[in-house]
């Protein structure tokens, strides 16, 4: 088990582009395994490599229920549609909430773990997530979608974070 230690808003790596993963070896399973250790410590429903300082094209994310984990590598959104606007959390904000416009449906092709590309549908709050993760994979964040408004709202929780 390999707990790691979540990156917060305000540490570069968030702001990178990940690189896409090119080996589909034991070191991506490793990553994969470390993800999966975290975000089940954390209590999250997604956490993208970046957030532990990894600049790969990953994701974990679990469906609404936390039934399934999904493993998703380099992904692409092909579809989205509709729209909804939630209040949304980041494990790299901690106690820190915005309200964002997501599209109520996705459909994303990515690759498995052994390097296979599939495409899954989501809709609701797994597409929301998938959005969210895919964000990360491109060093955007929740801060980027929120009003001035909101910034003042959380701004000292920001400051201290960003520190
Ligand atoms: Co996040």
């Amino acid at each position: 088990m390999s707990v790691h230690r979540i990156k917060k808003y305000g540490a570069p790596v968030l702001r990178d582009k990940a690189e896409q993963v090119t080996a589909f070896d034991a070191k991506l399973e490793k990553l994969l395994r470390d993800l999966e250790d975290t975000l089940r410590k954390c209590g999250g429903l997604g956490l993208a490599a970046p957030q532990i300082g990894v600049r790969r094209r990953v994701f974990v994310a679990f469906d609404e229920g936390k039934k399934r984990l999904f493993k998703i590598i380099n992904p692409q959104v092909l579809e989205a549609s509709g729209e909804e606007i939630e209040i949304e959390g980041c494990l790299s904000f901690p106690d820190i909430f915005f309200s964002i416009k997501r599209p109520l449906r996705v459909v994303i092709s990515c690759e498995t773990q052994k390097g296979r590309r599939t495409q899954i549908e989501a809709t609701g709050l797994l597409a929301r997530c998938f959005v969210h993760e895919i964000d990360h994979l491109n060093g955007k964040l929740i801060i980027d979608y929120a009003t001035a408004q909101e910034k003042k709202y959380w701004k000292e929780k920001l400051d201290k974070l960003a520190g």
